[in-house]
């Protein structure tokens, strides 16, 4: 494991010098399943799999989670070691911002302000700043992100062809648990009861995929339905639901191929986002539970 750049760079050396193509991951830690699949890719794209493990104070608001995150970096990197990860970087923030730090950030642009944007202040500014510099410290050939955090996904593309960083960007599905829920880090925060209503978030995506398959294409009647299936579980309050093209973040007016409804949904107080392909060919996976 790095936690430093010069230890970085002893581990990251000799794959080079060896001529092994590097894909890196960078996660926030308290790995899951979820985290499990995009390493799975990465090991798929490249020779060697680097994971960045840094919970990255830059891409939190004042009152959001930041000081609870949860955290378990032994669990992570026995996960990560066992999934084909060969080099974990795990920075302190003095390692990612030192004392100097001069405060140049990157800017979304006006992509950064839809879906999440205007709920969560700053954060694809802050996002964008540490996954380019982590790109920066370990020049990946291939880097891999989830499509649970679509508007992300989609910024960090945008991010490296307008400032031409030469580093293929590759977006792995969304992975469910065995009732629907997405995967998320932060499913840990619920309570039994707001479990079983996180699960609603799902249904309400798939009631409107289900009228979608009926026919119906008009955003209207696709939203409402959502709203209808969220509104019946009393724990789950709607941040924004939106039919848009996954692509360009467009907001639609009517559904065709391709089109996705993502949403952001307050479960108590965890703020969870999911999103659904209308139509699609193939359900989203789900983990496969384990016994015992
Ligand atoms: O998706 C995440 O876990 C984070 O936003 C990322 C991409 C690791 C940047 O901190």
């Amino acid at each position: 494991m790095a936690h430093t750049r010069d230890e970085l760079r002893a581990a990251l050396t000799p794959l080079r010098a060896g001529g092994a193509t590097i894909a890196l991951v960078p996660t926030m830690g308290a790995l899951h399943s979820g985290h499990l699949t995009l390493f799975d890719m990465a090991g798929s794209l490249a020779d060697s799999v680097v994971a960045s493990i840094f919970v990255n104070p830059l891409q939190f608001s004042a009152g959001e989670d930041l000081d609870r995150y949860p955290a378990d970096l032994d669990a992570d990197v026995r996960l990560a070691g066992s999934r084909g990860v060969s080099t974990v970087f795990a920075p302190e923030v003095a390692v990612m911002y030192p004392e100097g730090y001069s405060g140049v950030h990157v800017q979304p642009g006006p992509l950064g302000d839809r879906l999440c944007g205007p709920f969560r202040p700053g954060h694809f500014e802050g996002v964008l700043t540490v996954v380019a510099k982590l790109f920066g410290l370990v020049r990946p050939d291939v880097a891999v992100f989830g499509r649970k955090d679509l508007q992300q996904a989609i910024l960090i593309r945008n991010m490296v062809r307008d400032l031409e960083l030469g580093v293929r960007v590759e977006v792995a599905p969304l992975v469910r648990e065995p009732d629907g829920l997405a995967m998320s880090s932060r499913n840990k925060y619920l309570s039994p009861g707001e479990r079983r209503d996180a699960a609603g978030i799902h249904a309400a995506l798939e009631a409107a995929d289900h009228l979608f398959r009926q026919g119906v294409s008009d955003a209207g009647a696709l939203l409402d339905r959502v709203r209808e299936v969220l509104g019946q579980h009393p724990r789950l309050q709607l941040e924004y639901a939106e039919l848009v093209d996954p692509e360009s973040l467009d907001a639609l007016a009517s559904a065709g191929a391709e089109s996705t409804i993502a949403v952001a949904v307050h479960c108590g107080s965890t703020r969870l986002i999911d999103n659904l392909v209308l139509g699609a060919a193939s359900p989203d996976p789900r983990m496969v539970p384990v016994d015992g």
